[in-house]
């Protein structure tokens, strides 16, 4: 029987079994109200609650409402409270649907008593175990995932995925770093393994070059180039579109961008002002990207959007920005003030995504100020315009005095067509 323990009552059973057909042809406005009625009073009836959870899942399907969406969800939760009850197929059965669910709701927490369940029911499985530490990191716990990795661990010490999941928990949570190491080499060394991801490759390159191992970051950059991961061992953003022509610095005069950037140059003067007088909002930056220094940024548009009134401070840059809709409608990219302070150093690090170039207008103090991309290092001049794919590496010094200020404006790589541009996923 697929439903042991359940009601013997014939009534229920028939209507059980009706509601279940329609169900299965997809007419549930028909049954709404017995399937709900159904639950309502069997409520130790795993199955009575498997139907009402599929009749809110496929309302919510039908009329693209996250709130039944949440119910539905809630739903199958409440079932999976009676898992003994279920064979190990209906309980795939029910998981996987409320997995994928709960993915596409973006409610990640939700997924844990469903793995929980799976992992008790299947103990065996690592791969429950590995998917639960992802669904953590997906909700923002890492220190939730670190729990799960650390007896995942326990029980098998060489698995490679959670091994490279640990690595990453130690770089990004603890600065252990040579722990870190040991950590992503397990996981990644030798032939290509389970934890073969992008990702890994970046994290593990890049607690290299956090440690200074330059030699060691470019072998593990070239490798994961050579599997595919990276564009090349240079340009390693992980958000890309593969056929964008790909090369570190700009000439402005090659791209459709000619027009703004002389704009900005002539009006430099006035974007120094802007820059300055707000210099009492700018955020730190907290990407851990300093080796040493201060560097805070001013944002005027993020993934395609002013923040919030934030024009009104800055109205002569953005009304030039504003005339171009690559600039402004950039959704993988930002509009902002930069601002570092004399002995720092950016230590070498990569953009996200190929689908921007960044232009940088001087405006303050480049004097012995640098910037290294690729192979290549330049410095700013006042009141011109440089343009560069921060897709590849690239590093900043301020070996000089006072407050270094740029205008940074991202903007979509001319290669992207129209259609592209609207439908990429911000960044
Ligand atoms: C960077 O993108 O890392 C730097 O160019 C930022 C800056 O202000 O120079
Ligand atoms: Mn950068």
């Amino acid at each position: 029987d697929q439903w042991p323990g359940e009601p013997s009552d014939p009534f229920w059973r028939q209507e059980l079994d009706s509601v279940e057909e329609q169900l299965q042809q997809g007419s549930w406005a028909a049954v709404a109200e017995r399937a709900e009625a159904a639950a309502a009073t069997l409520r130790d009836s795993a199955r009575a609650q498997w139907l009402v959870a599929r009749l809110l899942d496929l309302q919510a399907e039908a009329r693209r409402d996250n709130r039944l969406l949440s119910r539905a969800i809630t739903a199958y939760l409440h079932l999976l409270k009676m898992n003994e009850r279920l064979s190990d197929k209906k309980l795939l059965e029910v998981t996987n649907r409320a997995l994928d669910r709960i993915k596409f709701r973006g409610s990640y927490l939700s997924a844990e008593p469903v793995y929980k369940i799976l992992i008790r029911r299947f103990p065996d499985k690592l791969e429950y175990r590995n998917n639960l530490t992802i669904s953590f990191l997906m909700a923002n716990r890492a220190d939730l995932a670190e729990g799960v990795l650390k007896e995942t661990l326990q029980l098998w010490p060489d698995d490679r995925v959670a091994l490279a999941h640990y690595g990453f928990i130690l770089k990004t949570q603890h600065n252990r770093l040579e722990e870190a190491l040991a950590a992503f080499q397990k996981a990644l060394e030798g032939d290509a393994g389970a934890a073969n991801e992008p990702r890994f490759y970046y994290h593990y390159g890049d607690t290299f070059l956090l440690l200074g191992r330059h030699a060691e970051a470019h072998e593990v950059h070239k490798k994961g180039a050579a599997l595919g991961h990276f564009l090349s061992p240079a340009q390693r953003s992980l958000y890309n579109v593969p056929r964008l022509k790909s090369k570190p610095w700009w000439n402005i005069d090659e791209t459709p961008y000619a027009k703004l950037a002389r704009a900005l140059e002539k009006s430099w003067r006035d974007i120094l002002k802007e820059g300055e007088a707000a210099k009492a909002i700018y955020e730190k930056e907290k990407e851990g990207l300093k080796e040493r220094g201060e560097w805070s940024q001013l944002d005027l548009f993020v993934r395609g959007q002013e923040i919030p009134n934030r024009c009104k401070r800055a109205p002569v840059t953005c009304s030039i920005v504003r005339a171009e809709a690559a600039a402004v409608g950039c959704r993988r990219g930002q509009i902002k003030f930069s601002a570092i302070e004399p002995g720092t150093h950016v230590r070498p690090h990569v953009g996200p995504t190929n689908c921007r170039l960044r232009m940088h207008l001087g405006l303050s103090n480049t004097k012995d100020t640098f910037i290294r991309v690729d192979q290549t290092t330049r410095q700013w001049q006042v009141g011109k315009v440089f343009m560069f794919d921060d897709s590849f590496e690239h590093e900043v010094w301020h070996n000089g005095t006072g407050t270094r200020l740029v205008l940074i404006v991202d903007v979509w790589h001319p290669d992207l067509t129209p259609s592209e541009r609207r439908t990429l996923p911000a960044i």
